[in-house]
C-alpha cells in the first residue's frame, strides 16, 4: 500500500493537478486556520471561523459527491471506508450548526470548538493516511487528474455553510448544491461585512439570521435527503416540507430582488 499522502511528493501524488495534491494543499491550509482559531475570541474568532467554513464545507461537499462514490465503486471495502468519513463530516455539520446558537465566552461554546478541531484533524488523518493511499492503489495518475478537475469544479459551486440535514451522498447532495450555495455565499458576504464593522450592525445581523433560516429550511425539502445512509441522517424536526417549500420560494424571491437591485 502507498504511504500517507502527507509523506509523498507532488510528483508521487500524480502532479500539480491531481486530486491528491489539491487535497493535501487544502489540509495544510486547514491546519494553519485551526492554529489561528486556538485562543481567538469575539469578532476575530468569527472571522477565522468564516475562513474555516469557506474552506471546509465546499471541500467536503465535493468529496462526498465526486470522490467517495468512486471509492465505493472501485474498492471492496469502499462502503465502510467512506461511511466512516461521512460520519465525521456529519458531526462537523452538526457541531457548526450548534455553534451558530452559542454565545461567546460560554463553556459549551469552547467545548464545541474543541471537538470541532478534533474531528477536523481526525478527518484529515483518515483521508491522508488511509483513504487516499487506497484510492491511489486502484486508479492511475490520469484518473487522479481527471478527479482533480471534477472535484475542483464542484468545490467552486458547493455550499459554504453547515447543512446537517442534506444527504451526505448523491443524488441528494448534488441536487442541493446550487440552491444552498447561492444562499450560503450571500450569507458569507453579509457576515464578512458584519465582522469588518466595529459594531455588529443590527440590520445585517437580521439579514444573516434570515439567510441562515432560509438555508436550513431549504435543506428540509425531501429530495435533498435522497441517497442518505441511515447513520448520517438527522431527523427533520419541526420543519415540515410545506414550510420548507414556502421558505425556499420566499428566500429565492428575496435573493432575486437583492441581485436585480445590485445590477441596476
Ligand atoms: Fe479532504
Ligand atoms: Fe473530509
Amino acid at each position: 500500500m502507498h504511504p500517507s499522502i502527507a509523506e509523498q511528493s507532488v510528483e508521487q501524488l500524480g502532479g500539480r493537478l491531481s486530486v491528491l495534491t489539491r487535497q493535501k494543499k487544502d489540509h495544510i491550509e486547514l491546519d494553519e486556520l485551526l492554529q489561528r482559531l486556538e485562543g481567538s475570541e469575539g469578532a476575530d474568532q468569527e472571522r477565522v471561523l468564516l475562513d474555516i467554513y469557506a474552506l471546509v464545507f465546499p471541500h467536503a461537499f465535493a468529496e462526498e459527491s465526486v470522490l467517495w462514490p468512486v471509492m465505493r465503486r472501485t474498492l471492496d471495502d469502499g462502503e465502510e471506508l467512506t461511511l466512516a468519513v461521512e460520519r465525521e463530516h456529519q458531526e462537523v455539520n452538526e457541531l457548526v450548526t450548534r455553534l451558530e446558537t452559542l454565545e461567546h465566552g460560554t463553556l459549551e461554546r469552547s467545548e464545541v470548538l474543541d471537538r470541532l478541531t478534533e474531528v477536523l484533524r481526525e478527518d484529515v488523518r483518515d483521508e491522508e493516511d488511509e483513504l487516499f493511499p487506497r484510492l491511489q492503489s486502484v486508479v492511475d495518475r490520469w484518473e487522479l487528474r481527471r478527479l482533480g478537475l471534477y472535484w475542483e469544479i464542484v468545490r467552486r459551486i458547493a455550499p459554504t455553510r453547515a447543512h446537517p440535514v442534506v444527504a451526505r451522498r448523491p443524488p441528494g447532495n448534488v441536487i442541493a448544491a446550487l440552491p444552498l450555495s447561492i444562499v450560503d455565499r450571500t450569507r458569507d458576504l453579509v457576515d464578512a461585512a458584519r465582522y469588518a464593522a466595529r459594531v455588529d450592525p443590527p440590520a445585517l445581523r437580521a439579514v444573516s439570521k434570515g439567510l441562515t433560516g432560509a438555508g436550513h429550511a431549504l435543506e428540509h425539502l425531501p429530495f435533498m435527503k435522497s441517497g442518505e445512509d441511515e447513520s448520517t441522517r438527522v431527523e427533520s424536526g419541526s420543519v415540515g416540507s410545506r414550510t420548507a417549500l414556502v421558505a425556499a420560494v420566499a428566500g429565492a424571491g428575496l435573493l432575486l430582488v437583492l441581485f436585480s437591485r445590485r445590477r441596476r
